[in-house]
């Protein structure tokens, strides 16, 4: 990946920030750790305030400025007024750090792009219907923003007319233009909806809206602001009267800062230039792979039909089908090379090595790693080792050997692409061959690669979760999952020697949280 060092020190400083919060804060409630369902929380405020918002609100333009303007700053009217502004403040605000964070996690590649590019559509969609919302309340900010509109439209050569001429005068203010303003601005929230379903279309269990906790902290931090600062009018929008000093909304409003200085055919390609940017970056920064290269693959004389690996996806990549080889078993997995970003979840899932990464071949790894383990045993030092998340620290390519033998002395460390990629029976084989430990390292972060890699290796270890760590087959004090914590590194180093020393090993950073349970169908 291009520029992976400037996104993974970005990554870096989000995770470090993250643990600190958490320190303080469970990770539920760290807004930076679900920024994509907070902001659906504030549109979900917004589109509810806006409906409230009709029982006060007039729309025309010679009743509109007045019906605000009369609410009390106090009244139901007022506070549910300036509910409405800045819900839909904080949700720019969260959207701008959701994608971000997506950026720097570099969550845009390969099955990702359709999440990327219909993001950047709500983007688009949620400032316009901003943008139409000011113009709805038709003040000087509304002028403004209306005249900046028609210059910009001018340029199309659709319309006959200039329609910039329809405001010179507050008698040729087209009230039909203000109707299908207010209309606009009501049905957009729907396609904001429909944009979503498919924002998340490709990510299995999408956390649509955060811990209850989050969502009261988020609506009283909302309502506190309409307490003490209420959203007001500017003066009332009049045609003759050029609109002098304004307090600004620059979340919805910051095209005014450019339309003064560019013409409207400037603004146009200035508008081009920053979303074909913002396409085909992201793109050029992933530099395509063949599919094949990078995605798992199912050897389906080795699938038995469990459907394990079909639940763990955390990307709905994989689907059971009618079986192709005649085998006695009700179906065979399939991958579907539009979804499958190659985490290799599915290769822990699967305790037969039917499904898994060409690249990373599980039998090949443990065939080396009990290598490793029978030698030291035969030596007389059974060794220890560490499978860590390659994704800590900002993927493969800058993983750290040297630093990574520094935290953990005495240990063997091989990166895995996921800590859900280990399988507990691989577990249970370096155990049962005699090595010392074996210590899975996890990434921790809130925006994990794989998402759902640091939960389900926790619970297959403590056995909630299929396939499950057998404490029968192998010593359960040998092995333990833990999340890297990068501002408390040492809190790993201690985690490493209490295993090696077969001492109970807690976990080390908040968010290390078990899986759903789901247990094979018997
Ligand atoms: C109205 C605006 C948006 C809302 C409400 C929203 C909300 C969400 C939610 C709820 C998720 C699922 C989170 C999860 O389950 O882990 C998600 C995922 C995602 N969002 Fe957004 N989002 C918005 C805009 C954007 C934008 C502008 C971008 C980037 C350009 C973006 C990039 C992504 C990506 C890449 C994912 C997938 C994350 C993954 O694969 O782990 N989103 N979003
Ligand atoms: S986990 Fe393995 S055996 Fe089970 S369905 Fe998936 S590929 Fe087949
Ligand atoms: S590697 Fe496996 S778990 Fe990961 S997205 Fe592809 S099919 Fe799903």
């Amino acid at each position: 990946m291009r520029g992976a060092r400037v996104l993974a020190a970005g990554d870096g400083l989000l995770t470090r920030t993250d643990t600190l919060l958490e320190r303080w804060l469970p990770r539920e409630v760290n807004p930076l750790a679900h920024l994509g369902p907070a902001a659906n929380v504030m549109l979900l405020l917004a589109t509810l305030s806006g409906v409230l918002m009709l029982v006060w609100y007039s729309a025309s333009v010679q009743s509109a400025w007045h019906s605000l303007a009369d609410l009390g700053p106090r009244s139901l009217g007022g506070i549910v007024r300036s509910v409405h502004r800045y819900s839909s403040d904080l949700t720019m605000l969260l959207v701008l750090a959701h994608a971000g964070r997506a950026l720097l996690a570099r969550k845009f590649a390969d099955a990702r792009w359709l999440a990327w590019v219909s993001g950047l559509g709500l983007i688009a969609l949620v400032w316009f219907i901003g943008w139409t919302g000011y113009w709805l309340v038709w003040d000087q900010r509304a002028q403004l923003l209306a005249l900046d509109t028609m210059k910009v439209l001018d340029v199309l050569p659709v319309f006959g007319e200039p329609l910039q001429r329809l405001f010179t005068s507050d008698r040729t203010v087209p009230s039909l233009l203000f109707f299908v303003v207010f209309f606009l601005h009501m049905a957009l929230p729907l396609g904001v909806a429909a944009g979503l379903v498919l924002h998340v279309a490709r990510l299995s269990r999408a956390q649509w809206l955060p811990d209850w906790r989050l969502i009261a902290w988020l609506a009283g931090a909302v309502l506190l602001a309409a307490a003490v600062y209420p959203a007001a009018n500017a003066p009332v929008a009049q045609m003759a009267v050029k609109p002098v000093a304004l307090t600004m909304d620059w979340w919805y409003l910051w095209p005014l800062a450019i339309t003064a200085r560019l013409s409207g055919g400037g603004l146009w390609l200035a508008t081009a230039l920053a979303a074909a940017g913002l396409l085909t970056v992201p793109a050029w920064l992933a530099r395509r792979r063949p599919r094949a290269v990078f995605q798992a693959t199912v050897n389906v004389s080795r699938c038995f039909a469990c459907t394990l690996c079909s639940h763990d996806c955390p990307f709905g990549a994989i689907t059971m089908v009618p079986r192709t080889d005649g085998k006695p078993f009700p179906s065979q997995a399939q991958v579907d090379p539009d979804r499958c970003v190659g985490c290799g979840i599915c290769a822990g899932s699967c305790d037969t090595q039917g499904i898994g990464l060409a690249w990373f071949d599980a039998q090949q790894v443990a065939r080396e790693l009990e290598g490793l383990v029978v030698a030291g045993v035969e030596r007389g030092t059974p060794p220890a080792l560490a499978l860590v998340c390659a994704q800590t620290g900002g993927g493969w390519e800058l993983f750290d050997h040297v630093a990574w033998a520094r935290r953990l002395p005495g240990y063997a460390v091989r990166p895995v692409p996921c800590s859900g990629w280990v399988e507990p029976k691989l577990l249970e084989r370096l155990i049962s061959k005699g090595a010392a430990a074996v210590l899975i390292v996890g990434c921790g972060s809130a925006e994990a690669f794989a998402r759902e890699g640091n939960r389900w290796m926790p619970a297959r270890l403590d056995g909630t979760r299929e396939p499950a760590f057998r404490p029968n087959r192998a010593d359960p004090r040998r092995t333990a999952h833990v999340n890297f914590d990068p501002l408390r590194s040492h809190l790993l180093t201690t985690a490493a020697q209490r295993l090696r020393e077969r001492q109970p090993v807690a976990p080390v950073q908040a968010g290390a949280g078990s899986g759903r349970c789901w247990r094979r169908p018997s």
